[in-house]
């Protein structure tokens, strides 16, 4: 982080306290940033956890009750409704235009790039979102840049991490191996989401572009990861399988998955802004997932 680092005197909402969203708030909890986060559960965890606190919030039935005061930062991690509208956004701008806030940052997917035969795209590249659910967020995504408040949006591609490796389907002999030719996977380990926001926030506000790609250096098949996966459990492999030979078996949102092939340049994140990755790429990261697995230190946070 630089001298402009999110210290002690930032205020911080996470709208959608989920997987990605959780882990940023504990991190900007640990710099001593006061941090609030939503849900929409029965939890009624509307009071204070380890430096957190709770906030009440169903974007299909309201704006937040009680938006905290002098909000300096804020992260949107809440996906486009069934409809491809954005709920989060139509409840709470006009709130959010009265706080003092010096970044946003909107959590986007890379699936706005669509299909690029697996080359290389990177943010100057054209959007073309072949999927329904791609193209309703590739609006979301302009609705927010376009809002007037300081939105930088983050364009993710697989998120994974602690809770979110196969390790668990190798185990319960649930994991397929399935190989369809030339096609390449990208995926971004949760810390590294969480740690490329706040190196993008500490920048000067005319240093942060509008749209930053946060994918590791290692775009790669899945039976590539699936192997290392196995090979740190000890376990064995399941069959090899072809893809054209078991697509018919699939649900339309499995197949999806399969839809677009594509590889993610990080260059801007990693070189112009000079953000060091974590977990470059998913064999240091799968290791660190499983070790923290093993420690039980949580598969949601
Ligand atoms: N997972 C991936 O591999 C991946 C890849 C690329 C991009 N993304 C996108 O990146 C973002 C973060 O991903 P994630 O995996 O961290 O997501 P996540 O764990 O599903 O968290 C999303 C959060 O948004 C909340 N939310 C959803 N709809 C809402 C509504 N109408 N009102 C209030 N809250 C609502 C969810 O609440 P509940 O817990 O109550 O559902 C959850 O807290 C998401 O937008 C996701 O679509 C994900």
């Amino acid at each position: 982080m630089t001298d402009r680092a999110v210290k002690s005197a930032a205020r911080v909402l996470v709208i959608g306290g989920g997987y990605s969203g959780q882990r940023f708030a504990r991190a900007m909890a640990r710099d001593g940033a006061q941090v609030w986060l939503t849900e929409r559960g029965e939890r009624a965890r509307a009071t204070s956890e380890n430096g957190l606190h709770w906030l009440r919030f169903d974007a299909s039935q309201g704006a937040i009750p009680q938006l905290p005061e002098q909000l300096s930062h804020v992260l949107i991690t809440i996906p486009p409704n069934s409809n491809g509208r954005d709920d989060a956004l139509e409840q709470l701008l006009p709130d959010l235009q009265g706080q003092p806030l010096d970044w946003v940052g909107y959590l986007s997917t890379t699936g706005v790039y669509g299909d690029s035969s697996g080359a290389w795209v990177n943010e100057s590249s054209e959007t073309r979102p072949t999927l329904p659910r791609s193209q309703a967020r590739l609006s979301c995504e302009q609705a927010w840049l376009r809002s007037g408040l300081p939105v930088q949006s983050f364009r993710l591609p697989a998120i994974y991490g602690p809770g979110r490796c196969p390790f668990e389907q190798l185990r319960q002999g649930k994991a397929r191996l399935v190989h369809k030719k030339g096609q390449q996977f990208c995926r971004i380990h949760v810390d590294d989401i969480a740690g490329s926001l706040r190196h993008c926030m500490a920048q000067a506000p005319e240093n942060r572009p509008a749209i930053v790609n946060v994918s590791d250096h290692m775009p790669c098949p899945s039976t590539e990861t699936l192997g290392f996966a196995a090979h740190l459990l000890g376990l064995k492999l399941p069959p090899y399988r072809r893809f054209e030979d078991i697509a018919g078996e699939l649900s339309p949102m499995a197949l999806s998955f399969w839809a677009d092939n594509r590889r993610v340049c990080n260059r801007l994140l990693t070189q112009t802004l000079g953000y060091q990755l974590l977990y470059p790429s998913y064999r240091e990261g799968f290791a660190a997932s499983l070790q923290e697995e093993q420690q039980g230190d949580g598969s949601s946070t």
